[in-house]
């Protein structure tokens, strides 16, 4: 086990302080539990069901260094009530959520841990590549007015609202052929990793705040214990890859669809609705009849138009709200522009 990193000052560095008696550190790998749970009470309070499995909080700690990335607040009586974390897998757009027990709210902790998430954000800042600036992102329920006002009062700005959405079948899901020419089936990751992997790019390049992600990277997840290649399929044209979607189970009776591409060249031709109804199919039979993902509330990319039509509706807000954090400037004694 490691050892257990030093508890914080009452104040994150410049920023509000915690109440009086009230203790903060770093995470440690075997904090993890405890930190999902709090997040499980969280979701639990504000939207009636939980989202964000174990398996999802595994995952994203192999993303980041908990004994960096990840903060923990602790009441007197040391029960958990605050975590937020920083994931720093894309280097010029950090990524941050932060949480507070519901019976622990507006003491001061998302205040603290706002701040300290902000601190560490310009800690990290001389890592990443220079020449582009970096932004700081906090994901938030965007129904909750007070964290967008803590978050402008920190200098954040909205930049951009994502949904959840869902679709629950009763009976199992409607077939769609794909176009002439093109075959759907499973993924073989064996021998087109590189190419879907390809693929992913190249239909992600428009994407909103899309930054590519060398092959090492993305495959992460191809090694990842509950990495299931019969819930990714993907769309073949005379050899070459030309559309996926990638799904997994969620829970007894939900599943997600997590990534869903077409090549430029085959869009507007139903292919993704194909591979998404294809998708649904295999996770009905599996006995997942409810299906959610998200998806950017700006329509202009099609694809918000595409899941309502087959018949997926918002029943979450997810808003983005952003930070300029300036560009990382490695040669000049390691300080950020701010
Ligand atoms: C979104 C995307 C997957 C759609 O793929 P596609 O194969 O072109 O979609 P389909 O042909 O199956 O479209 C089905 C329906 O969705 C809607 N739609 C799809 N693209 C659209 C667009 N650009 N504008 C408006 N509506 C669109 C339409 O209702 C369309 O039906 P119609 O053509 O009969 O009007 C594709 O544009 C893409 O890969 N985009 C970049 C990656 C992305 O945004 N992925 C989704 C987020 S994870």
């Amino acid at each position: 086990m490691s050892p257990v990193p030093p508890l914080a000052q009452h104040a994150s560095p410049g920023g509000s302080p915690l109440p009086e008696g009230w203790t903060a550190r770093t995470a440690m790998a075997d904090d993890l539990d405890r930190a999902h749970a709090l997040v499980a009470e969280d979701h639990l309070d504000q939207f009636g069901e939980v989202d964000y499995s174990h398996d999802d909080m595994v995952e994203e700690w192999s993303e980041l260094d908990p004994a960096r990335d990840a903060w923990l607040v602790f009441n007197p009586a040391g029960t958990l009530v605050g975590y937020a974390k920083l994931n720093p897998r894309k280097p010029h757009w950090f990524e941050c959520t932060s949480t507070v027990h519901p019976a622990h709210r507006h003491q001061g902790v998302e205040a603290w841990l706002v701040d300290r998430i902000g601190q560490h954000a310009r800690e990290l800042l001389p890592r990443s590549p220079p020449g582009e600036r970096v932004l700081l992102a906090h994901l938030f329920n965007g129904r909750n007015e007070q964290e967008a006002r803590l978050l402008e009062s920190r200098g954040y700005v909205f930049a951009r609202r994502f949904f959840r959405m869902q679709v629950e079948w009763k009976a199992p899901p409607p077939a769609r052929e794909p176009p002439p020419g093109v075959v759907l089936r499973v993924f073989q990751p064996d021998r087109e990793a590189a190419a879907l992997h390809a693929l992913h790019e190249l239909s992600f390049a428009d994407h909103w705040r899309h930054t590519p992600e060398p092959f090492e990277q993305w495959s992460a997840e191809l090694r990842l214990e509950r990495f299931d290649p019969t819930l990714w399929f993907v769309a073949e044209a005379a050899g070459e890859l030309v559309g996926f979607a990638r799904a997994r189970e969620f829970s007894e009776s939900e599943g997600w669809v997590r990534v869903l591409g077409v090549h430029p060249r085959w869009r507007r031709r139903g292919l993704a609705q194909s591979l998404l109804l294809r998708a649904f199919g295999e996770l009905h039979r599996r006995g997942r009849h409810k299906v959610l993902l998200g998806v950017d509330s700006d329509g202009r990319s099609g694809a918000l138009q595409l899941y309502e039509r087959v018949g997926m509706r918002p029943v979450r807000l997810i808003d983005v709200y952003e930070k300029d954090l300036g560009l990382p400037r490695l040669s000049q004694g390691q300080t950020c522009e701010t």
